[in-house]
């Protein structure tokens, strides 16, 4: 890519375009990436940074603020576009960090779909068959990112512009960039490859023969060869290729053709409390209302008891298989039969929350929270009555008289009412597995393994399960609370993948100090496994999946849940702190580093004459960039000192000699601390 003939474009004030589909619109891991980042990377380029992505109008009126852009080049260029029909939306996405937006309205560019396939496949040689819709939907917001940045940089024409894209889904833009030679540099992070995804949902052994496919047939095969195209056009024709972990990365070479030059693995926002023990006491308010959520639920058949009942849970995209949901179902079965045999009085209630197509709430699960709503009111009425009675006997109290009996104080109304509310709670049926109708019921896999495994909420039944087939959100009337406050009141996520580049729903829980269990075949697990030797003491359990047949890994499944459901409170409680200390290893503050390196990158290839390789990074100059130790006392049960960063691949080293990796060389799990320094009340088992 060539540098401006007025002179070099200074790289040091680069402009940053992020760009994916997910922006102001959540679909899975990529849009929490991209929110959860935003804190760190507004602070770092402040108004130099946008994040580009189409409009959906509903998230959007919702997420985004809008705004009237300012600067010249981009007013210019949007002006641009606007005269041409072109609709879009800038604006402050309402998030921590409030980074700009830019949205396109895609529907204004399918004017241009015909003509942008035609000219995708002259000057790409990538097809487009009719009648796919998510690719349309690619290829025009492809084309509109490649307008708009070859027009921006016509206007601005001092500063580079790094454009950064994720996943194939915003891919189209990146052979434009390049055979347009649109003077911008570009960074290629992809979140899966679309083989992989295809390939471990069938019944592929998918990790012994990744070297080993015909990639073009079997794309082929699945009816996705043009997506594909797609996704290994834009590997090719970027500055700096990228992935989001090591598996992901090994897959990336074998099945899309280039080694990546870094892993930039995901991060969290981490959240610190300034009393340590403040992420207990959220927990035990959320547990409080899943409890709710479960009287209702399992109205007529409350049997159990909540004190010693623990809430396990799996979420995520319905990928059946690739999320691991047909293991977690057939280790549930196993742990049921587990309890039962042992005798055991714990009760596992364990949630599956993956939405899938239904028509509506079930009138079964409304009914339950309705007439638990209605017992808990008059309730509250026949209490309000008889304190008020008391009060007013014990008021006309005279010595000699008996103290008012607590039998007499209910009025003969209140006792009615109160047989009707009893009498409502009478149920013939078992409490549902499912708390929604379902379009495909009958052909559901998660509902199909359930029947087959039998686990049908019976009385007698220790692991009980609902499936939610719908993200959570505290306006639902039935499950009322979003998801992070969920996920804080349950004892455990089980995320049994198959296919998991990353696996954001762990990494979740492990910062909000909730213990999980993933898998070595997730790009998460690995990383624990990589950076701590004990995981299991930190509440991260790893499922082999890699070396173990499939009824091995089921059973060491069963295993890990089995042992969490035989800890104390104590024990947990001890687990759960533990847990949450691990944040710092997950926190944007030192996984963002990655993105830094991945940037320089991409500036010192595109503009190679900007940068003295002799000298260090122009912009770590020990001041404004450095990312903070995190805040963790020393004592590693793993000896760290061959590990460069959390990306540890060697083209993002290059020219990386100014670059301060202090922090990560030297990263020590917290010491372990006393259990018996808790300043917050035990209730002890
Ligand atoms: N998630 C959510 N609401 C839910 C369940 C899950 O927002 O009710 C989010 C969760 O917070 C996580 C994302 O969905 O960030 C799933 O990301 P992950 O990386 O685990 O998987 P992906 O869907 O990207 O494959
Ligand atoms: C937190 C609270 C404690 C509560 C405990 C329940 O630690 O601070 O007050 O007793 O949670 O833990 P459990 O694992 O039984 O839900
Ligand atoms: C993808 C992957 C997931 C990852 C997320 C964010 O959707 O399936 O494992 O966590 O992207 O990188």
């Amino acid at each position: 890519m060539s540098e401006t003939p007025e002179g070099r474009r200074d790289v040091k004030n680069h402009l940053l375009f992020e760009i994916s589909t997910e922006v102001a619109n959540r679909v899975g891991g990529i849009y929490s990436v991209i929110k959860s980042k935003s804190p760190i990377t507004t602070a770092e380029y402040g108004e130099r940074y946008c994040l580009i992505g189409p409009l959906n109008r509903t998230s959007a009126a919702v997420e985004v603020e809008a705004l009237e852009p300012t600067n010249p080049a981009l007013k210019a260029t949007l002006d641009a576009m606007s005269d041409r029909g072109i609709q879009w939306l800038y604006g402050r996405w309402l998030i921590d960090g409030a980074p700009r937006v830019l949205l396109f309205d895609t529907g204004t560019g399918y004017k241009h779909l015909d003509e942008w396939k035609g000219d995708l496949w002259s000057t790409a040689g990538i097809p487009c068959p009719p009648g796919d819709a998510e690719t349309n939907e690619a290829v025009v917001f492809g084309y509109l990112v490649a307008w708009f940045l070859g027009e921006f940089v016509s206007h601005e024409q001092s500063r580079a512009v790094i454009a950064h894209f994720h996943e194939w889904l915003a891919g189209v833009a990146l052979p434009l960039c390049r055979k347009r030679r649109i003077d911008v540099t570009t960074i290629f992070t992809t979140h899966a490859t679309l083989l992989g995804r295809y390939l471990c949902a069938g019944s592929v052994d998918f990790y012994n023969n990744l070297q080993y496919f015909d990639v073009d047939a079997e794309a082929g095969k699945r009816g996705i060869y043009h997506r594909y195209c797609i996704e290994r056009a834009a590997t090719h024709s970027c500055d700096v290729f990228t992935t989001v972990s090591h598996i992901t990365a090994y897959e990336s070479e074998h099945l899309l053709k280039r080694k990546p030059d870094g892993v930039l693995p995901n991060g969290l926002n981490v959240v610190k409390f300034s009393a340590m023990h403040e992420f207990q006491n959220l927990h035990a308010q959320s547990k409080e209302k899943i409890h709710d959520f479960i009287r209702g639920h399992f109205y007529g058949h409350n049997d159990f008891d909540l004190e010693n009942t623990l809430y396990f849970f799996t979420a995520g995209r319905y990928e059946y298989r690739n999320k691991g949901v047909d293991m977690f179902i057939e280790s549930l079965a196993r742990l049921n039969h587990r309890l039962k045999i042992s005798g055991s009085k714990t009760t596992v209630v364990s949630f599956i929350i993956m939405p899938a197509q239904t028509h509506s709430l079930t009138v079964e699960a409304l009914k339950g929270q309705a007439v638990i709503k209605a017992l808990r009111d008059t309730v509250d009425n026949i209490e309000k009555g008889i304190g008020k009675r008391l009060f007013e006997r014990a008021l006309r109290w005279h010595d000699g008289e008996q103290v008012p009996a607590e039998k007499d104080l209910m009025s003969n109304q209140e006792k009615v009412m109160l047989k009707r509310r009893v009498y409502a709670l009478k149920r013939n049926s078992l409490p549902p597995i499912v708390t929604h109708n379902m379009i495909d019921d009958q052909a559901d896999p998660i509902l199909n393994q359930i029947r087959r495994v039998q686990l049908f909420n019976h009385p007698s039944d220790r692991v009980k399960i609902i499936f939610h087939p719908e993200f959570l959100n505290s306006s639902n009337p039935v499950l009322s609370l979003d998801y992070d406050d969920f996920v804080r009141g349950t004892h455990l996520g089980v995320f049994a993948s198959y296919y998991e580049p990353w696996g954001y729903t762990p990494a979740e829980c492990t910062v909000m100090g909730v213990p999980s269990i993933t898998t070595n075949l997730s790009g998460f697990g690995c990383y624990m496994e990589e950076l701590i030797e004990n995981a299991s003491d930190y509440g991260i359990y790893i499922v082999d999946r890699r070396m173990k047949g499939v009824d091995d890994s089921v059973n060491q499944l069963c295993q890990f849940m089995y042992d969490f459901t035989v800890k104390s409170r104590r024990q947990r409680i001890n687990q759960r702190n533990r847990t949450e200390r691990l944040s710092d290893l997950l926190d944007w503050k030192r996984m963002g580093m990655e993105y830094v390196k991945a940037r320089q990158l991409a500036l010192r290839r595109a503009y190679p004459g900007s940068f003295d390789s002799k000298e260090p990074f122009p912009f770590f100059d020990g001041t404004e960039q450095k990312v903070s130790r995190p805040l963790s006392a020393p004592g590693s049960p793993r000896d760290r000192s061959g590990m460069m960063t959390p990306g540890d691949f060697p083209s993002l080293q290059e020219g990386m000699e100014g670059l301060n990796t202090d922090d990560y060389v030297s990263w020590r799990l917290p010491e372990e601390e006393d259990p018996e320094e808790y300043h917050f009340p035990l209730t002890l088992r």
